[in-house]
């Protein structure tokens, strides 16, 4: 998979080449580049914002950095339509199911907005080359699409078949059937006079599945309710201290 991130700052994404994601870079699975939004500037100060049209507080970033940045890496590229990222909290809520839909493409391009976001032209003219997705890591603001950016990058990039060492790992994890995670536990088998549920120890295979089940739909419905379907009503207990 090819990603390409466009910012003012691009040393910001540096982390994403630690760790798994940087060791699947140096394999050769995800090709990661970033670039940065002020060298497609002309003039003495690089200036990439403006005041808004219509008044307001805050600034936009000017259209002429971005349309010339974005025709920089269309024309680098082997004319496959690519999917252009934009950051914004007026954006699609990420999700894992989006993850899952763009671990499966060739090439993600990152536009990261800081200010009072990108002028609109900039992205209405790029729905003519590529698929445009808005998206929000949630209901709050951030100061631009950097981290919103390299959140998505790390979902996305462990998706990708050859990135996580064991695949099983993904299967069973928070959010991978619509529920979170059970509890999990490791030695030693008592730890500050706190013991591991006796049911993990007991080899049953059956059992342990039927427990950790419960343990999701339990955990979902006490912190994420809004995740349960209606057949998965809330029992009074759910909600008790330690249940
Ligand atoms: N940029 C600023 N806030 C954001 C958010 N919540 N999600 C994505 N990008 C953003």
């Amino acid at each position: 998979m090819h990603i390409d991130v466009v910012s003012i700052f691009p040393e910001y994404l540096a982390p994403l080449r630690m760790s798994l994601l940087g060791k699947a870079m140096t394999d050769g699975i995800i090709d990661f580049a970033t670039h940065d939004l002020r060298d497609f500037t002309h003039d003495r100060h690089r200036t990439v914002d403006a005041p808004p049209y219509g008044g307001g507080a805050g600034m936009v970033m000017k259209p002429e950095p971005w349309g010339e940045a974005l025709d920089h890496l269309r024309g680098a590229g082997d004319g496959s339509r690519p999917t252009l990222l934009v950051p914004t909290p007026a954006g699609h809520r990420f999700s894992q199911a989006m993850a899952r839909d763009l671990a499966r493409r060739e090439w993600l391009i990152f536009a990261c907005g800081r200010y009072e976001g990108i002028d609109q032209r900039v992205i209405d003219d790029a729905a003519g080359w590529a698929e445009v997705i808005p998206f929000s890591l949630g209901d709050y603001v951030l100061n631009g699409g950097e981290v919103a950016s390299m959140a998505v990058i790390e979902a996305v990039g462990r998706l990708i078949p050859g990135v996580v060492g064991n695949p099983e790992s993904l299967v069973e994890e928070s959010h991978s059937d619509g529920l979170l995670e059970y509890p999990s536990y490791t030695k030693p088998r008592v730890w500050r006079d706190r013991e591991v549920p006796e049911i993990l120890l007991s080899g049953d295979h059956a059992k342990i599945a039927a427990w950790r089940a419960e343990q999701s739909r339990r955990r979902t419905a006490v912190t994420r309710p809004d995740l349960l379907h209606s057949s998965q009503v809330l029992a009074p207990d759910d909600l008790a201290e330690g249940s």
